[in-house]
Order: C-alpha cells, then sequence, then structure tokens
C-alpha cells in the first residue's frame, strides 16, 4: 500500500501565520507539521509516499523533505495542486501514483500521539472499499461526524451543527482503487470543495466502508487553537517518546538530558 499526504490548501484558518508559508511548514514544537503526518504512513509500513501541495511555496517541501532520508526512505514523491479545491479534488492527482493500487491518506494537519499500523494491517485483508478511523471528541462539530449503528457507521456528516455522536472521522483514511472513479462522480459542497466525507459517504451506500477507533491522542492543526493543542500534545508526550525525557503536565521536562 502507498501512501498520500495532503499538504495543499491556503490555510486561511491560520492567517497571518500562512500568508507567507504553507501551513504545513509551520512547527509543531520541535519539527515541521508536515514530518508527523509522512511519520504516520512509515510508523504503518508504508514507504512509498506522494506529497500533494501546491501554492507559492511548494519548492520548500522540497527543500524540507528532499529524498525522505530522515523517514528512512530513500525516494520521495510531490506533485502540484493548480487550485484549491477541497481535500477530494487534492486527492485526485494521486491517480497516476496510485497505479490502481490501494492507499493511505493522511491529511497534513493531522496529528497521533501512536500509530495506525494495526488498522492498516486490517485494511490490507479487506478485499475492498474504505477504513475510517474515528476518535471520539468534545467538539464534533469542527469535523466529519459519523454515526454509528450496531457496528456500522452508517452515515458521515461534514460539520453538522447538530452532530449525530461523539465521533470524529479523523483525517487519516484507507482506500481501495474506486476512490478515483468515486472523486469524478463528486459535486462542489455548499463551501465549494470537493468533500472527503462525501466519497466516503459512497462506500458506505456500497456498504464497504469499515472503521477503528483510535487510541492515544488525535487532533488537527489547522486554527490557533488546535495548532496550539498539537504543540502541547507533541511538547508532553512525542518530544518526550523520542528523547527519553519526562514531561509534566506543566511542560517541565526532567530526566535524560540531550
Ligand atoms: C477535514 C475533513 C473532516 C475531517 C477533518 C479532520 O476538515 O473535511 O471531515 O474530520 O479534516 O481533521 P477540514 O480540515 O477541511 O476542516
Amino acid at each position: 500500500m502507498k501512501g498520500v499526504v495532503l499538504a495543499g490548501g491556503t490555510g486561511s484558518r491560520l492567517f497571518p501565520l500562512t500568508k507567507v508559508t504553507n501551513k504545513h511548514l509551520l512547527p509543531v514544537f520541535d519539527k515541521p507539521m508536515i514530518y508527523y503526518p509522512i511519520q504516520t504512513l512509515v510508523d504503518a509500513g508504508i514507504n512509498e509516499i506522494l506529497v500533494v501541495t501546491g501554492g507559492k511555496n511548494a519548492g520548500e517541501f522540497l527543500r524540507l523533505l528532499g529524498n525522505g532520508k530522515e523517514f528512512g526512505l530513500k525516494h520521495m514523491n510531490y506533485t502540484y495542486q493548480e487550485r484549491e479545491g477541497g481535500i477530494a479534488e487534492a486527492l485526485s492527482l494521486a491517480e497516476h501514483f496510485a497505479d490502481g493500487g490501494p492507499i493511505c491518506v493522511v491529511l497534513g494537519d493531522n496529528l497521533i500521539e501512536n500509530n495506525v499500523r494495526q488498522a492498516a494491517d486490517k485494511f490490507r485483508s479487506q478485499p475492498r472499499g474504505a477504513k475510517v478511523i474515528l476518535k471520539k471528541v468534545a467538539d464534533a462539530q469542527r469535523f466529519g461526524v459519523a454515526e454509528v449503528l450496531s457496528e456500522r457507521v452508517v452515515r458521515i456528516e461534514e460539520k453538522p451543527r447538530d452532530p449525530a455522536s461523539d465521533f470524529a472521522v479523523i483525517g487519516i483514511y484507507f482506500y481501495d482503487s474506486s476512490v478515483f472513479e468515486k472523486i469524478r462522480r463528486l459535486k462542489p459542497s455548499g463551501r465549494g470543495e470537493l468533500e472527503i466525507t462525501d466519497v466516503n459517504n459512497f462506500y458506505i451506500e456500497e456498504g464497504t466502508l469499515t472503521y477503528e477507533l483510535l487510541e492515544g491522542w488525535w487532533t488537527d492543526a489547522g486554527t490557533f487553537e488546535s495548532l496550539l493543542r498539537a504543540n502541547n500534545f507533541v511538547a508532553q508526550t512525542g518530544a518526550n517518546k523520542l528523547s527519553g525525557a519526562s514531561v509534566d503536565q506543566l511542560g517541565r521536562t526532567s530526566g535524560k538530558s540531550a
């Protein structure tokens, strides 16, 4: 299975931080944001990765990531999104790269504490369809929200005013190769975008969407509040894991020093 990181968009919710750079190049604690979704794919056992980006700073991704040596990769693939058309539109650019095989898609501003290796392995043995990952949240209105009935996702609603559940659909998705044909059937939503939620609903209609629940923390980082939360989560746990140091609730570090 190949991996796709979606790192385009205008980052308008983070203006003026994103006035002269791409959201996914902003720091999250000690690394640029895009490092985290790439690591998520690598941790899931995926080593053929495509970065989809766009805008004026696209060249910076090449300078930053090169051939992905820091992630133990031999090669990194890039493609350029000419216009802002939403997550599903960005994903459509990965069709050539996917080459008829299954893919794992990670939104460039989604960070997780643990890994999705088990979910990836389960999807590898799923004959067809898609898999989404759910996480219980307190602010479901901000996300795609899954309605779950007797162990099946029966509907996903994008940013509902009145959410059917507390289960957000996080920005890590597994798709078979029919995803591209489904994207071609999409119509722009109220916000003028091709929505990934509509793609997922096509799989629900087809009866081929499965789900997993995520353990550990998850956050997006596309708003000031969530970017701060991402920084704090990583400072308290992620950096801790890497350095062997321990960080308490107030962010004070103790233990092994560098
Ligand atoms: C997007 C998706 C949404 C998903 C979220 C996860 O939202 O549309 O379904 O729950 O990512 O981060 P957006 O970042 O466009 O607000």
